[in-house]
């Protein structure tokens, strides 16, 4: 049972969600908008845990539902199932009743799962910010914090086009190709990857049918490129299954993981989307892990966050703002060198790697002592 205070902040959630997804999800945008005022249909997200009393979870445990098959003329607003009817009076009509009839199996996804996209496009800038802060003379091992299914993690294994340039395996299944809105990148070389390590949570396993579809589920469902993308980079998962996923708390598997990596190795930490899941108590001690790292080993990190992401986000707030909108993450390295961390931005990027604005060595800079 729901209470009035909790209807009213999901009110509010829904409200706002309907904001964010006027530009990229008619369908989302409508529902979440009409929605707000429909208590019996937000009420199921009760039964989810706290931080995941979202509209995007809803969302995505009806599309799970669907893209696992559910007959219902629901099916017929998403593209993603061969859907091709335009939004309509009685689309919320209709989702509602979906939410009734399939009152199980949604309550179960929205008992047990998070909405944990994992979005190979975010490699157009961890790509060329890992090859900014660590070159290709050295084997590399990376660690990535709130990996989901470790896609980002076989970033080597595709293609990418920069503007007149293009890296990565020809042939590759996976084809990255953000439009430059700032400089291209200079360097775009990465050494050989040597270890590949992924923590999270709740990590999703690539070849098991139900995380790979839940992952489809949480993408939208007009989007049919990035659902492509989606699966070409699962297959990339699949056929390798050399990512070592560890299952817990990336504050208490850091620091271990990091000391684990081959001795040879420059350790690259990278997160995305991650960060700002972590409270900021949370997040400061991140800080201070790596620069514990940064003493002991050699040790560069990436990280591509939409909030809570600083002192990128302050380094960005100088900057001029041409007409970006607010979905944008910030990119920004880190490297530790003789009790000396240096923090540089190196680009705004759209959240899906859409478009790049990179900054690179023209980055803001802040240099701060670990000791
Ligand atoms: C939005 S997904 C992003 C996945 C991937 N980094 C990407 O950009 O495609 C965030 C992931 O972080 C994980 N996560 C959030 N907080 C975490 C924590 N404290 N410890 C471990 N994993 C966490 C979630 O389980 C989820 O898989």
């Amino acid at each position: 049972m729901i209470v009035n205070e909790q209807l009213g902040t999901l009110r509010e959630r829904f409200r706002w969600f309907a904001t964010e997804a006027r530009e990229r999800s008619e369908l989302y945008h409508h529902l979440s908008a009409t929605l707000a005022d429909r208590p019996e249909v937000m009420e199921v997200l009760a039964a989810a845990h706290p931080n995941q009393q979202r509209p995007n979870l809803l969302f995505a445990a009806v599309h799970d539902v669907l893209l696992s098959g559910a007959d219902d003329p629901l099916a017929e607003y998403y593209p993603s199932v061969g859907g091709t009817r335009p939004v309509g009076a009685d689309t919320t009509e209709r989702f509602a009743a979906f939410v009734r009839r399939f009152a199980d199996p949604i309550d179960q996804r929205i008992r047990t799962r998070a909405t944990q996209t994992n979005e190979p496009g975010r490699a157009a800038g961890l790509r060329p910010a890992l090859a900014s802060v660590a070159g290709s003379d050295r084997p590399l091992a990376l660690v990535e914090l709130g990996c989901s299914a470790g896609l980002l993690l076989h970033l080597d294994r595709y293609r990418y086009r920069f503007g007149d340039v293009e890296v990565g395996p020809a042939g590759a299944q996976v084809h990255i190709e953000p439009q430059l809105r700032g400089a291209r990148p200079e360097q775009l070389e990465i050494g050989r990857v040597a270890a590949r390590t992924g923590i999270d949570r709740a990590p999703l396993s690539p070849t098991a049918p139900d995380d790979a579809r839940w992952l489809q589920a949480c993408v939208w469902p007009e989007d049919l490129p990035r659902m492509r993308r989606l699966a070409d980079a699962l297959d990339i998962a699949a056929a390798h299954m050399d990512v070592h996923q560890v299952r817990g708390d990336l504050i208490d598997h850091l620091a271990p993981t990091v000391r684990a990596a081959p001795a040879d190795a420059l350790v690259c930490v990278l997160h995305s989307a991650a960060l700002a899941y972590l409270g900021g108590q949370d997040r400061t001690a991140v800080e201070r892990q790596l620069d514990e790292l940064g003493t002991e080993r050699d040790l560069a990190r990436v990280g591509l966050e939409g909030g809570g992401f600083d002192p990128f986000l302050t380094l960005e707030a100088d900057l001029p703002d041409p007409a970006m909108g607010a979905e944008r993450f910030v990119l920004g390295a880190t490297t530790w060198q003789d009790g000396y961390r240096e923090d540089r931005l190196l680009a705004r990027m759209q959240p899906h790697g859409a478009w790049l604005d990179w900054l690179g060595e023209a980055g803001p800079v802040q240099r701060s002592t670990t000791g």
